[in-house]
């Protein structure tokens, strides 16, 4: 058996459907505070090895389905180690199309023998007094390259640099050792 080698930097990839979040969630991180006006697009991040827990150079990459075509995302799915595909917890169809349309998105991109890692990300649990994840753990058993479910607040920060924190982990420890079909026997 043949064991991916661990990559010397993790790229962290954030998909999604528009208004989720994402670009709030990257800058969020970055400032340590919530700015209600944010561009379409955060440029590409690249968080130093020595403020990262795992002490991993982390480029976190943003994307945005308005500005980009898909091939421009796919090939972004193919540069990526960890996808966090984000949704937002007041819009159940944004949690609908993970299912329906972004995990399948990424398999078509990801070769079948080396899926990558996939984190659910419920945003903005600010606005609502409940938790979603009950809705989710159907996905993830469909689905077992999610590797973990989490809920946060870009507006409160609530969870936000664990969510980063957990993309990096699903890379560097991963839970199901990906390793090339060819190599099983
Ligand atoms: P696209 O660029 O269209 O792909 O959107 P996006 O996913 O990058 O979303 P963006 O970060 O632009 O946020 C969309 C809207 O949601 C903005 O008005 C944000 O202020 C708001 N928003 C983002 N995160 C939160 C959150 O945690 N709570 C609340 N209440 N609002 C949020």
């Amino acid at each position: 058996m043949v064991y991916e080698s661990l990559p010397r930097t993790v790229r962290i990839l954030l998909l999604g459907d528009p208004g989720v979040g994402k670009t709030s969630l990257i800058l969020s991180l970055v400032t340590e505070e919530f700015t209600e006006h944010v561009p379409s697009k955060a440029e590409e991040i690249t968080i130093p090895a020595d403020v990262t827990p795992e002490q991993v150079p982390t480029n976190i990459v943003d994307i945005c389905v308005a500005e980009q075509s898909l091939e421009q995302v796919a090939e972004e799915i193919e540069k990526a180690h960890v996808i966090c595909i984000v949704f937002s917890v007041d819009k159940q169809e944004t949690l609908s199309k993970i299912a329906s349309y972004w995990l399948p998105f990424v398999r078509d991109n990801c070769p079948d023998d080396l899926r990558k890692p996939v984190i659910l990300v419920g945003n903005k649990i600010d606005l609502i007094d409940y938790s979603v994840i009950d809705n989710i753990w159907d996905i993830a058993e469909e689905y077992p390259e999610v590797d973990r479910c989490i809920e946060c607040s870009a507006k409160t920060l609530t969870n936000v640099s664990e969510m980063f924190y957990n993309a990096q982990k699903a890379v560097l420890h991963p839970i199901n050792p990906i390793y090339s079909i060819d190599e099983q026997e």
